[in-house]
């Protein structure tokens, strides 16, 4: 590993939610914020979008973490591929409602009623946090619309966080489902990361592992990790980290950018900024952001490998011997 070579005590850019690691932009701040609000509060119904990628499951886990909400019991659904049989069944379950609530949904309200109420009767806030919430079927909406309705004349009984991709969007203005949106108190956003706020990251989580930036990345290979990324956090932390193997294994320190071209090729990690992206970015945000496709960016000396030996035994650089560990990442990104 290349730990002692960087001068790192862990590795920096780890694919986990680990607290420590946390990096916060004023959005993020403020989609924390609301969360906690929204959970602590009993709102009806929160809901935070970004792209995939942007943290939205890590700043789940850190709001229900949080000081704030620390009297809110949670249910997390963190797999809404569930049929409505599966879906009924989990509630049961988590709610500790015993067999005969998973056998109907009549059952099941009036179970999960009286222990909201009891609990609300003892001061608790019960929530259901819905992750990856854009998978959710119209039907499963629906009963979680149902859900959100159970109240007493001053709250609500079971206030609903539902995070999701930017389909969640879409789905949430289908006229089926106006009633679900009619229902949302908060809504917050997440949008990529700036350059500025790439670099931040990545020095943040350097900082937290130990290291030094400077010693670890030139100011050009950052930006071109921004690029490629497209300030998409996960992607920024999948670069750097393959970067730092592939300096390693070059003896190279600090990474230069051919060594990110040499990732983000490898990757098939385009530079600029897709349209998709720019959509979902505030005009100053996005203006921000640099763009340019990687041939234009340039080479400079380095070879582009070909596509029949991206790595493996005859690699020179020895970064990517591990097909099996590259398959995993590509297929974490989407991108295979
Ligand atoms: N604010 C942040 N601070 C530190 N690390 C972050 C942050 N946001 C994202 N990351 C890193 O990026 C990874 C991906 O983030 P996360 O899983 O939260 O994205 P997501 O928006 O839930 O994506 P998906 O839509 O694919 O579920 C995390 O494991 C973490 O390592
Ligand atoms: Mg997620």
């Amino acid at each position: 590993m290349y730990l002692s070579f960087y001068g790192l005590g862990e590795p920096p850019f780890e694919l986990t939610s680990n607290p420590r690691f946390l990096f916060f932009t004023p959005q993020h701040r403020e989609a924390l914020s609301n969360l906690e609000y929204g959970l602590s509060s009993s709102k009806a119904l929160t809901v935070l979008i970004g792209e995939a990628g942007t943290g939205k499951t890590t700043l789940l886990h850190a709001a229900l973490e949080s000081e704030r909400c620390r009297g809110v019991r949670t249910v997390l659904l963190s797999n809404p591929r569930l049929t409505r049989a599966e879906f009924i069944e989990t509630l049961a379950s988590q709610f500790e409602l015993g067999a005969r609530a998973e056998q109907s949904k009549a059952s099941l309200l009036e179970g999960l009623e009286t222990v909201l109420r009891e609990r609300r009767r003892r001061g608790e806030i019960t929530a259901l946090v819905v992750d990856e919430a854009q998978s959710l079927s119209n039907e499963l909406l629906e009963e979680v619309r149902l859900l959100a309705n159970m109240e007493t004349p001053t709250e609500k009984l079971l206030p609903l966080v539902l995070a999701g991709q930017p389909e969640l969007a879409g789905r949430l203005n289908e006229p089926e489902l106006r009633q679900l949106k009619q229902r949302v108190a908060l809504r917050c956003q997440l949008a990529p990361l700036t350059l500025q706020e790439t670099a931040a990251y990545i020095s943040s989580r350097i900082r937290t592992a130990g290291g030094e930036t400077t010693r670890l990345f030139t100011r050009e290979a950052v930006t071109l990790i921004h690029d490629h990324s497209h300030g998409i956090p996960r992607t920024t932390s999948v670069i750097c980290d393959n970067a730092l193997v592939h300096g390693f294994a070059l003896s190279k320190q600090p990474v230069t950018r051919e060594i990110v071209l040499d990732v983000c090729r490898d990757f098939d990690l385009r530079g600029g900024v897709p349209t998709s992206s720019l959509e979902n970015i505030p005009a100053e945000r996005a203006s921000s952001t640099s763009a340019g496709p990687v041939g234009a960016a340039g080479p400079e000396g380095h070879e582009p490998r070909s596509a029949a030996s991206p790595g493996g035994a005859s690699d020179p650089a020895g970064g990517f011997e591990k097909a099996e560990n590259r398959a995993r990442v590509l297929s974490m990104l989407g991108l295979r």
